[in-house]
């Protein structure tokens, strides 16, 4: 299954494609961990990156293509993935349709998950991550079995660079200028479930699975 997973910054993404790489037994690929990644190795890559991150914007779309190319080509992407966070713009979304034209595949299917930007400013205050994993956890509905250690891999936890307030908004503003129209793109193809992001995590992801089941057995 070849799936992307959108919504605005803090919507819930990360939390979910943990759990539907799990139940679905395919690859994550979120750009913004391969950013970070990067980063975090002194990457000529990552480094660039950190330019526009560092400030709530997007990355250069052809650095984000080539990227994601070149790790779509890895053996573990040949039975599906799940993209976390692209594509984000629609010449993203353009290039990518094209890649996979040439190489005869298609998308299942594209989710958004739904949720009003005042619970993102207040749920992305909360979260706590693992440069470790990436494992990430929230004060109140995910905490960490010993405070600010990650569970996975004992890792101390902390704020992402970009989580803090004015960047948060400015990453919002971004979303709505720039990623919503890749919504509308997917619609018009008639690839995309959206969902609402603000339940409980489990009924979350329940109803992801739920609508990508509904969705095949239509198809077959
Ligand atoms: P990226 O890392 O993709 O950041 P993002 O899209 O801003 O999304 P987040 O990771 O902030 O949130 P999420 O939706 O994963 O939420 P999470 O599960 O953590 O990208 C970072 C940057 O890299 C971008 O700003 C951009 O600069 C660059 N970049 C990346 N991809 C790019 C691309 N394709 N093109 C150009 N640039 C790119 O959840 C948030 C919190 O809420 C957590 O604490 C979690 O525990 C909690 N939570 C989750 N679900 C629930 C729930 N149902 N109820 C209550 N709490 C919940």
């Amino acid at each position: 299954m070849r799936l992307v997973l959108l919504g605005p910054p803090g919507a819930g993404k990360g939390t979910q494609a943990q759990f539907l790489t799990a139940r679905l037994n395919i690859p994550k690929i979120s750009t913004g961990d391969m950013l970070r990644d990067s980063a975090e190795s002194g990457a000529a890559l990552g480094l660039e990156a950190k330019r526009y991150t560092d400030q709530g914007n997007l990355a250069p779309d052809d650095m984000i293509l080539e990227m994601v190319e070149e790790r779509l080509q890895q053996p573990d992407a040949g039975k599906g993935y799940l993209l976390d966070g692209f594509p984000r713009t629609v010449y993203q979304a353009e290039r990518f349709r094209e890649w996979l034209d040439a190489r005869g595949e298609a998308l299942d299917a594209v989710v958004d998950l739904l949720v009003s930007d005042d619970e993102i400013v207040s749920r992305i205050s909360m979260r706590r991550v693992c440069h470790g994993c990436h494992e990430t956890y929230h004060e109140v509905s995910r905490p960490a079995r010993i405070a600010d250690l990650c569970d996975q891999c004992g890792h101390k936890l902390s704020l992402r660079d970009d989580d803090v307030a004015e960047l948060v908004r400015a990453r919002l503003k971004i979303y709505h200028d720039r990623t919503e129209p890749v919504l509308h793109y997917y619609r018009g193809q008639g690839l995309l479930i959206e969902l609402d992001g603000r339940r409980p995590v489990a009924e979350v992801t329940d109803s992801i699975l739920d609508a990508l089941a509904q969705r095949e057995g239509r198809q077959r």
